[in-house]
């Protein structure tokens, strides 16, 4: 062992490991993040990075308090000129990002435009209207009209539970409650079912009702849903729509709405 390196700064490290970190610290790994530098650390994504920046990418399916998904392709960026999902792309040095260029927002557009035709979304209906983040991202694309021909598929509504209604017609299948319920709660109370097209959120339970399972309102899939699907029962219209969340900002500047909506009640 050389002279230098056996020498002690703090019990913890030696003086040569102290120089290594400081010129770690000073070369920081960093993105390019539509023309910005956006430092990133080992581990984090695209997603994580432009998060912890401030920077706004369009995402549903994610959340950050789970495991990156990167089903809905709503996040869709390019990096290095490829196109890729923001929110499972690890973050690696000197990569060049563009986040919303008009090829990217238009192929968010068409996204969302599938999705609204795939299901039946009412919004001047819905309780979630105005908290909704299909809703808010469709604004933030400037998405006018559906485009596609609507599906109008026939799902039910389950009211069975006490305290909750899912309404199928809603669900975009990010698996944010599928998630929540099994790795969170513990319960693994919804799963999808079929493929594709055929493709459809479902409850575990023996009569695949919801009123047949243990699902509280203090689990965290209760809370998870980034649109209209699972509702609490009981407090319809609390806030009227046009005084809501997005009515009042634009997604890109509230983020996700769970998490904005205890922002703003810790505000109140
Ligand atoms: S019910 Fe909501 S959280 Fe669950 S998969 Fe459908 S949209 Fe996602
Ligand atoms: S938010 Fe990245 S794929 Fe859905």
């Amino acid at each position: 062992m050389s002279e230098q390196s056996s020498v002690r700064l703090d019990g913890q490290g030696t003086a040569a490991e102290a120089v290594s970190d400081e010129v770690a610290r000073s070369e920081e790994a960093s993105i390019l993040l539509d023309g910005q530098k956006v430092p990133f650390s080992e581990g984090q994504t695209i997603m994580d990075a432009a998060m912890a920046a401030g920077t706004y990418i369009p995402h549903l399916c994610h959340n950050p308090e789970f495991k990156p998904h990167g089903s809905c392709r709503v996040c869709t960026v390019t990096v290095n000129g490829r196109t890729a999902a923001a929110c499972t792309m690890p973050a690696q040095n000197d990569q060049v990002v563009e986040t919303s260029t008009e090829a990217l927002q238009t192929e968010r557009r068409r996204l969302l435009q599938m999705l609204f035709v795939e299901g039946n979304h009412v919004c001047p209906a819905c309780e979630a209207s105005g908290n909704c983040q299909l809703q808010a991202v469709a604004y933030y694309v400037g998405m006018l009209s559906p485009h596609y021909n609507h599906f109008y598929p026939q799902r039910p509504v389950d009211a069975s539970h006490p305290d909750f209604f899912i309404d199928f017609n809603r669900c975009i299948l990010c698996e944010l409650c599928v998630r929540a319920s099994r790795d969170m709660d513990g319960k693994d109370l919804f799963a999808i079912s079929g493929r594709g097209i055929n493709s459809r959120l479902v409850v575990n339970s023996p009569s695949g009702r919801l009123g047949d399972t243990d699902f509280h309102t203090g689990d965290k899939a209760a809370h998870v849903c980034p649109v209209g699907a699972i509702l609490f029962k009981h407090q319809g219209y609390d806030k009227p729509i046009g005084e809501r969340l997005y009515d009042r900002q634009p997604i890109s500047e509230v983020g996700d709405a769970r998490a904005a909506e205890q922002g703003d009640q810790s505000n109140e």
